[in-house]
């Protein structure tokens, strides 16, 4: 098995920052430091990640939380910022599934189950994000038709949204809009795409699993139904 594969099997991380710790040097395969992702991991070996032994069996875990504004979604921050990890405390070495931004808040997975965290970022399984949306002032009725079509910002492309005008009050118009790629500030470039700007970002669903009465900065296990749901995905 390949050694990104192995780590993520073992609850790392996705298999994609997992290939960024072998780069890093922080790997190491039968006492030898690796940094060659093409490795392979063969029944027997010893794997070490910053000199601690990493084996593939572990009870695998799924929470939901709710991110509050002002923490980051890594497991550690090299400024020193809260991350969501200071909000959910368990043996388990556990991460975030794919990323929210430090000022958005809302529904965020954390898991050890690296395959799962693949298959819900990958943008080839399409699983879609609903956001609740504050946007200042009042978006016409052609911007709107842009972002159901698709907009570009800054070079990158924005698949057609999913949008619905929930109301507007204080010269600011809350939209629930449904994505499904996961690019980096997609939302926030979507409307910025429009000359506007988010007021508030908060996401509220990740396919079939709502967010639902958890309280900012709250946490729970995901049920078994929502457990095989994502498996299902
Ligand atoms: N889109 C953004 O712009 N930011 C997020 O945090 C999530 C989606």
């Amino acid at each position: 098995m390949r050694i990104n594969k192995y780590l993520s099997g073992c609850g790392i991380d996705s298999r994609r920052k997992c290939e960024k710790l072998v780069e890093d040097g922080r790997v190491r395969l039968n006492g030898k430091v690796i940094t060659a992702l093409g490795t392979d991991v063969k029944d027997g070996d010893v794997v070490e990640l910053d000199g601690r032994r990493v084996t593939l069996t572990f009870k695998k875990v799924y929470v939901m939380l709710n991110k509050p504004k002002g923490c980051v979604c890594t497991v550690s921050d090299e400024k020193g910022r809260k991350t969501v990890l200071d909000f959910v405390k368990l043996k388990e070495r556990i991460f975030p599934v794919g990323r929210l931004d430090y000022d958005t808040e809302g529904l965020l997975l954390l898991t050890n189950d690296g395959e799962l965290a693949n298959k819900i970022t990958h943008p080839k399984n399409a699983v879609k994000k609903v956001y609740s949306v504050r946007v200042e002032g009042e978006p016409s009725a052609a911007e709107l038709k842009r972002l159901r079509n698709g907009v570009e910002y800054n070079g990158v492309k924005y698949a057609p949204a999913v949008v619905t005008v929930i109301g507007t009050e204080n010269d600011e118009t809350k939209l629930e809009i449904t994505v499904t790629e996961g690019k980096n500030h997609e939302i926030k470039n979507m409307i910025e795409s429009l000359g506007r700007r988010v007021m508030f970002l908060k996401r509220i669903a990740i396919g079939n699993l709502r967010l639902g009465g958890l309280s900012r900065g709250e946490w729970r296990f995901l049920n078994s139904r929502e457990t095989e749901y994502i498996k299902s995905l």
